[in-house]
């Protein structure tokens, strides 16, 4: 089953709740939260506080992508706030097995993030641990940037790695992701699928969602 996780990131902040109950209403799996630190990612966006009060207003678990600097230091405060699933970047754990361990300590969900110039044998000896994988396809740090084409070969090798595991990991692909290209992503391999601009994007939420799920049924 594919899974739809819209990013909150092209939201209207100064209406969150609304944007969050729009998704929910038409039925989505997932809510994708952007943390950004300015520091690992040339943006600032929301931290625990933010993440607590969305909690309040949502039943749709919280997949919370950490591009900050540090993790480690701030992953008990986003499991306290409500994280259901907390992804931490490669690039930003000198100690990756120690931050899993972290993560999963607090009974939450584990994913581990790659950006486009990171391979993934950066994960090879950890992937047996992680609930998902979540390959960026832009270098993050902002909403409606280009779909990068090579993510699509990076997504089928990761498939492989997790077929030849034998274990049950999940594939998030996020940056650039439209109606008109999910369905190669997919095909690729992926099971989640991060949108933002896509989504809360022109007119109606509703109906984006919806042309969504109609190219999952494909
Ligand atoms: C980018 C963020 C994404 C972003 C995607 O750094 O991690 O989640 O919101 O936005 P779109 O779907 O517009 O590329
Ligand atoms: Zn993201």
């Amino acid at each position: 089953m594919i899974k739809l996780s819209p990013s909150i990131l092209s939201a209207d902040f100064s209406n969150l709740s609304k944007d969050i109950k729009a998704v929910e209403n038409v039925g989505v799996e997932l809510l994708h939260i952007d943390v950004m630190d300015g520091h690992f990612v040339p943006n600032i966006t929301i931290g625990p506080l933010v993440l607590d009060s969305i909690k309040d207003k949502t039943s749709l678990p919280l997949d919370v992508h950490l591009m900050i600097e540090k993790p480690d230091n701030y992953i008990s405060k986003f499991a306290e706030a409500g994280a259901d699933l907390l992804t931490v970047h490669v690039e930003a754990c000198t100690h990756l097995h120690r931050t899993i361990q972290n993560i999963k300590s607090h009974g939450v969900k584990v994913g581990v993030s790659l950006n486009p110039a990171t391979p993934l044998n950066t994960i090879e000896e950890v992937l047996h641990e992680l609930d998902m994988v979540l390959i960026m396809s832009v270098n993050p740090g902002f909403g409606g940037q280009k779909f990068i084409e090579s993510s699509l070969k990076k997504i089928s090798k990761l498939k492989r790695m997790i077929d030849e595991s034998g274990k049950n990991i999940d594939i998030e692909v996020d940056g650039g992701v439209k109606v008109d290209n999910v369905s190669k992503i997919i095909k690729a391999g992926a099971n989640v699928i991060v949108a933002g601009s896509a989504v809360f994007g022109g007119n109606s939420i509703k109906d984006n969602v919806l042309a969504f799920k109609e190219k999952f049924k494909e």
